[in-house]
């Protein structure tokens, strides 16, 4: 194609990342980029960047090692390659990316990307560029959607960023620095994004945010909605057939959000609710604001509205200040609660942040054993939750080929991937399969006889 460039973005970090970069290529599009999976042919590289621990911010110096050598190597053929550093990393670290990198071209903070067309030509005229401001329009206003056959192309699920920036502080979190304050996105403007997705195909829409569960956006009569009123009335467009959200705040897991998990089909029985720590200690040292019997109360709320509720958590441990005693106490709530799978991290100290100048950080070692010790825990009611659903029949909205010939894959309700052998013409379709095995992460199964006699949502048991 004459004129066209080559851009390649690659994300790093949570789903708001992968849902920002999808906007980038969006807006760069109509500048003549076309995307491409190989950055040795890209013309312009945009690293999507995390900052939430040590090692995602690492990562992105040793990737830019790589792209110096890219961009030599296509000053040799005689191309310009622009590099360009967007997210978490370019906003907590703005200029100090250059002074360290000195093959980047532009850094740009988390709220400007609808700013990018301007900037590209800038560093392309001026040299390097910094932009970290939070600026007072929105971005989401200016970024470009995505044509038909881009949506297409991404496939039967999607992700909506509906809220942004969190305003709780947890002392050890940056994201309330990196993604600012709390803002939501209007209802109309969600509405018309989610009708243009089911138009191009999608199924599936899962609503995302830092902190989605505080979602307050302005309706179409000028109140402030909730999560559980956006979703009601999504669930009512033609073509959307299952919901999902995340992530969640233990504190903003309000009456109504809990009710609509009782009352509408379309929301998945599967919740992703951080809960960190199991010691109420290590808890207010975080700054959660919730105490272990919170949050329990919460589960168990959740459970009488849905009992086969499953439900993922993230938790830190090593925390400062954190005994053998308080990590007991982790242990004993993931025992207690079952979940259905969770992620755990050492604790890493983030500079800015409360935690990092805490007294009595944990060493290196102690972090190291606990994780070993927690991630057992997990996968075991990881394993025993997924052997729960042998021999039940699940709805399963298919994704994609599977592995081997004649395979595709889904998800289940409980958002497990399940692999059958089945038709390539089921992608997109929702069918009724029954379990039959279980292997460490995914579900097999097959073709349930008679799909429309079987209920959609048959309750894998808490
Ligand atoms: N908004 C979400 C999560 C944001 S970050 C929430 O409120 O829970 C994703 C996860 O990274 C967190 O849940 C936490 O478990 C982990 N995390 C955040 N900061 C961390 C740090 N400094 N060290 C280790 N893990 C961290
Ligand atoms: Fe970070 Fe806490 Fe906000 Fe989640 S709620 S994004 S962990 S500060
Ligand atoms: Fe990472 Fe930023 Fe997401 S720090 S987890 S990319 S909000």
């Amino acid at each position: 194609m004459t004129g066209s460039r080559k851009l390649y973005v690659k994300s790093f970090g949570c789903q708001m990342n992968v849902y920002d970069s999808q906007r980038m290529a969006d807006t760069l599009a109509p500048e003549g980029y076309v995307e491409t999976a190989a950055p040795e042919d890209a013309d312009l590289i945009i690293l999507n960047t995390c900052h939430i621990r040590e090692k995602a911010a690492e990562k992105v110096y040793s990737e830019l090692g790589r792209m110096r050598r890219l961009k030599e190597a296509a000053s040799a053929d005689g191309r310009n390659l622009l590099i360009a550093v967007a997210g978490c990393v370019a906003q907590a670290e703005g200029g100090e990316i250059v002074r360290r990198a000195p093959a980047v071209d532009l850094v740009v903070g988390s709220q400007n990307y609808h700013r990018l067309p301007q900037l590209i030509a800038r560093a392309e005229r001026e040299g390097r560029i910094v932009d970290t401001e939070f600026p007072l329009d929105d971005k989401f206003d200016h970024l470009a959607v995505p044509g038909r056959a881009a949506t297409r192309a991404r496939g039967v699920t999607a992700f909506v960023t509906v809220q942004e920036g969190c305003d709780k502080f947890c002392s050890f979190c940056v994201v309330p620095y990196t993604r600012g304050a709390e803002t939501s996105r209007a209802v109309e403007k969600i509405t018309a994004e989610v009708e243009r997705l089911a138009d191009a195909g999608v199924r599936e829409v899962t609503l995302i945010g830092q902190n989605v569960n505080a979602y307050h956006g302005e309706g179409p009569d000028g109140r402030a909605w909730s999560l559980a009123k956006l979703l009601t009335h999504l669930a009512r467009l033609s073509g959307i057939e299952r919901l999902r959200y995340t992530t969640s705040h233990p504190l903003d897991m309000s009456e109504d959000l809990i009710a609509a998990h009782r009352d509408l089909p379309a929301l998945m029985p599967q919740l992703h609710l951080p809960a960190q720590s199991g010691s109420d200690r290590i808890l207010a040292a975080m700054n959660r604001r919730h105490t272990r019997a919170d949050y329990v109360r919460v589960v168990s709320r959740l459970r009488k509205a849905r009992p086969d509720m499953a439900l993922t958590s993230d938790f830190i441990v090593g925390f400062p200040g954190e005994s053998d005693n308080d990590f007991a106490a982790t242990l004993g709530l993931v025992g207690e609660i079952g979940y259905a799978g969770a992620f755990s991290f050492k604790y890493s100290p983030r500079p800015g942040t409360p935690g990092a100048d805490m007294d009595a950080q944990v060493d290196e070692a102690a972090k190291s054993g606990r994780l070993h010790r927690l991630q057992e825990a997990i996968d075991r009611n990881q394993a025993a939750f997924n052997r729960r659903c042998i021999g039940r029949t699940l709805s399963v909205l298919f994704e994609k080929p599977g592995r081997h010939d004649g395979q595709i894959v889904g998800r289940s309700p409980y958002l497990q991937p399940v692999q059958i052998e089945a038709p390539a013409s089921l992608i997109g379709e929702i069918a009724a399969v029954t379990v039959t095995d279980v292997g460490s992460n995914s579900l097999f199964g097959a073709l349930a006889q008679k799909p429309s006699q079987v209920p959609v949502l048959a309750g894998a048991g808490a």
